[in-house]
């Protein structure tokens, strides 16, 4: 299995960006993290961190016949990109939203996610275990395993 870890706006400055909210962990952390838990499900982590909303588009694109699915976080893209959205729906792969922190108990314009109807679920709240849940259930799903 191959998966595909999105990171969108702003997630290059983890550590360093409102510890409070997001934690001390860097993206570089997080991301070796993620490659560790796929070694242990069997799964290969490709990941990928972009500021730019059209080059996270491509990305997505791209993913078509070398990934079997992914894991987004969007950052600030998730309240406001339709392109992802279409993008997702586009290659109509599985794909699993994560945030690090609850988007639903912060502002208002934060509680709306144009990713979510499109995706097999969400996981938000949770800091870097957004992550590795997110990828569980992943490959969980795409291995069709019952528990
Ligand atoms: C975020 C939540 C978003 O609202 C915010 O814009 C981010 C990070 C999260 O991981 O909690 O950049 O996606």
């Amino acid at each position: 299995l191959s998966i595909f870890v999105l990171h969108g706006p702003n997630l290059n400055l983890l550590g360093q960006r409102e510890p409070g909210i997001y934690g001390s962990l860097t993206l570089a952390d997080i991301n070796g993290l993620l490659e560790a838990e796929g070694r242990k499900l069997e799964a290969r982590v490709t990941v990928l961190q972009s500021n730019h909303e059209g080059v996270l588009v491509d990305a997505i694109h791209g993913s078509l016949g070398q990934h079997q699915g992914i894991v987004i976080n969007a950052g600030a893209y998730t309240h406001t990109s339709v392109a992802l959205r279409d993008a997702i729906t586009a290659v109509n792969l599985p794909t699993v939203e994560v945030h690090l922190s609850n988007i639903y108990r912060r502002e208002d314009f934060r509680h709306h996610s144009y990713i979510a109807p499109v995706v097999i679920g969400q996981i938000s709240g949770f800091g870097m275990q957004s992550y590795l849940l997110g990828l569980q259930a992943l490959i969980h799903h795409l291995k069709k395993d019952e528990v």
